[in-house]
């Protein structure tokens, strides 16, 4: 198969054309996973897939994540959750707000997300221009740039996680909070992690899910945490994936954080839905 790969001249971000996701042969679906470990995020561009099309491809990265926001699950395929602005009969269809703080997918979990897909079906539009884009932070760059000192501090270092953190202040969120801290307490994970596949060091850390740094006293931790939340996210580590309909878009949790950007409200519609793939602890 003769995939079509352009890379961003970000230093994340990559592009393949040509392929029909259904059709994928093994040696493509190779190239694509090592795409993905390379440049972290990957366009499909040009997609028309059902829903069980969506789930056979991810299925081919691991097994799939149920997300636990079960009202933005599909009815008909739960490892599928919709990411959507649209009512019907009054009622969100999806999550209104996912991806409202720079996170990484699953952070909460003592193993979280490997990899995650959203796939566009509609994007809003504004004067003729597609709005709704995702913004990417790159880690490794993010590590790589840190002066050595800080390096070898947070090499020592672990942070803690939680899902509570910033659910606890929805408005929508349904379930309710202890129940939600007793389904996933706290986790902690090193604040610099190995890539499981590239070997490459990782920051890993965000403004939404990261609570404290363990081991240092409290005002020191939350001012390297505020400090690193800032670095990550310095302009020349970010990619912006401005959406067509039928990208499926792929990007990779270890190595990079996103955030949605809300620039657009009905009758502006954004439909998309995302399966998410289970993954290691990081030690
Ligand atoms: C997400 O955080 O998974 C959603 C990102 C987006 O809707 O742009």
């Amino acid at each position: 198969m003769n995939l079509s790969i352009t890379h961003s001249d970000r230093p994340i971000g990559a592009r393949v054309a040509n392929v029909r996701l259904p059709d994928l042969d093994e040696d493509a679906f190779r190239r694509i996973l090592d795409l993905v470990n390379e440049r972290s995020v990957v366009t499909i561009e040009g997609q028309d897939l059902s829903e069980q099309q969506q789930i056979d491809f991810a299925r081919r990265f691991g097994e799939l994540q149920k997300i636990f926001l079960k009202d933005a699950l599909s009815s008909r395929y739960p490892e599928l959750f919709v990411v959507s602005n649209i009512l019907e009969n009054g009622k969100p269809i999806g999550s209104t707000d996912a991806g409202v703080y720079w996170h990484t997918d699953g952070a909460y979990l003592p193993k979280p997300h490997s990899v995650s897909m959203l796939y566009a079906i509609e994007v809003p539009e504004k004067d003729g221009k597609a709005v709704g884009d995702t913004l990417f932070a790159a880690m490794g760059a993010a590590y790589d740039a840190l002066p050595q000192a800080t390096r070898e501090q947070v090499d020592r270092l672990r942070g803690v996680h939680s899902l509570h953190y910033r659910y606890a202040t929805k408005a929508d969120a349904a379930q309710d909070m202890a129940e939600l801290t007793r389904q996933f307490p706290p986790v902690s994970h090193p604040l610099a992690i190995r890539h499981p596949a590239t070997g490459r060091k990782c920051l890993y850390l965000s403004e939404g899910y990261t609570t404290r740094i363990e081991g240092l006293p409290e005002d020191e931790g939350e001012a390297l945490l505020k400090a690193l939340c800032e670095h990550v996210v310095r302009p020349e580590f970010q990619y912006r994936h401005r959406w067509a309909p039928g990208d499926l878009l792929i990007w990779d949790n270890r190595a990079t954080l996103h955030r949605a950007t809300f620039d657009y409200a009905l009758p502006q519609r954004r439909l998309m839905r995302r399966a998410t793939v289970s993954g290691e602890a990081f030690g």
